[in-house]
């Protein structure tokens, strides 16, 4: 049996099981406690659920790892209320602080030149000398980050390589008795992991897309690169090519689906061929729509017991190009 990572006893089986905490004022409480005392507690964050953990706790930090089973080399984002906070723990220039003013809180990370002697537990930066750093929007985020008074280490909640979560179900689901606790908020309103931006270089560049466009970032700093995707130059270790998968393997760009196909629709799909089960990611084709059903839809479809998964062409353009990276991850080979 493992051991309790803060008081070095075995648990009891009772001790076992997540705390599903409710989303109040004393739930939150709780939380911010658990966290203090370096357990895990995933929360919602307007992208997706986050498996939280103390980003100043060595320990805390490899429970992360551990409880994901992801590899050490791939270096976590840490969350922190405000622009303020986020100071003591990265170093921002002009571009960076611009970004922070726009698009803080919200779906954007910051990749950015970590301080020398900075608490911030190494794992958090598997090495590197930078640091991702996000605050999100959700209230219950903000309002946990506010009450544990010190930065969050969170990756998405699930087990790595796999379909990240929206809901507190998807976590239960994907993490189990991994996880000390679970903050209840309902589904995430984007769906899709943050922007990563990497700021560290003279060229900002995309690691990751998300909801904040290139578009809007190039009005602000100018010219940006998007090298995500380009596998040739994983400049983000979590660029690997295989994620998000669902235990089905997915095809893409299908015009219509085989009788023993899940299928996973875009817009008007009445007069479509096939498909064992299907779902829409929306029937307006509403992009952002599409986004918040993405990885729920994938999570449905997989758990009708459907070998393959097909999925009909999204628009590359908007959203549509952070929906189709997620989407070409879960087609990838698998290793
Ligand atoms: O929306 C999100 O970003 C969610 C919520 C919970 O905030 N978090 C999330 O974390 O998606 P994760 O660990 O699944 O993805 C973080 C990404 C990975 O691709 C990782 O490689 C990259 O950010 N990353 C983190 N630190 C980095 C660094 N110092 N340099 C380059 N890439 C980094
Ligand atoms: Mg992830």
């Amino acid at each position: 049996m493992t051991q309790d990572p803060v008081t070095d006893q075995a648990p009891s089986p009772a001790e076992k099981r997540p705390a599903l905490i409710p989303a109040t004022p004393p739930g939150i409480a709780r939380a911010a406690e658990l966290l203090r005392a370096g357990r895990l507690v995933a929360f919602p964050t307007e992208t997706v659920y986050g498996l939280g953990g103390d980003a100043t706790d060595d320990r805390a930090v490899a429970a992360i790892f551990a409880a994901k089973g992801r590899p050490q080399f791939n270096p976590l984002i840490a969350h922190v209320p405000d622009l303020a906070a986020a100071q003591s723990w990265a170093m921002f220039d002009e571009r960076a602080l611009e970004l922070a003013q726009q698009f803080w809180p919200g779906p954007l990370t910051m990749v950015l030149p970590r301080p020398a002697n900075s608490a911030l537990s190494l794992l958090v930066s598997a090495g590197l000398d930078s640091v991702a750093i996000r605050v999100p929007g959700h209230p219950l985020a903000q309002a946990l980050l506010k009450a544990a008074g010190r930065p969050i280490a969170a990756p998405s909640a699930n087990r790595s390589g796999a379909v990240s979560p929206t809901t507190p179900h998807h976590v239960l689901e994907s993490l189990g008795e991994r996880v000390d606790g679970v903050v209840t908020g309902g589904k995430c309103q984007v769906g899709l992991e943050s922007t990563v931006i990497d700021l560290t270089g003279p060229e900002p560049v995309i690691l990751r897309p998300g909801a904040v466009l290139p578009e809007e970032m190039e009005r602000l700093i100018g010219p940006v690169r998007v090298s995500a995707g380009d596998p040739s130059a994983p400049k983000s270790p979590g660029q690997l090519e295989s994620h998000y998968a669902p235990n089905a393997s997915v095809r893409l760009n299908a015009g219509s689906a085989d009788a023993d196909e899940a299928f996973l629709t875009f817009g008007p799909d009445r007069f479509l061929f096939g498909g064992a089960i299907r779902l829409n990611l929306s029937l307006q084709g509403d992009l952002n729509e599409a986004a918040a059903n993405l990885f729920s839809h994938l999570r449905q479809l997989d758990q009708s017991g459907a070998a393959r998964i097909a999925v009909m062409p999204i628009p590359d353009e908007g959203l549509g190009v952070a929906i189709n990276d997620r989407l070409r991850r879960a087609a990838a080979p698998r290793p």
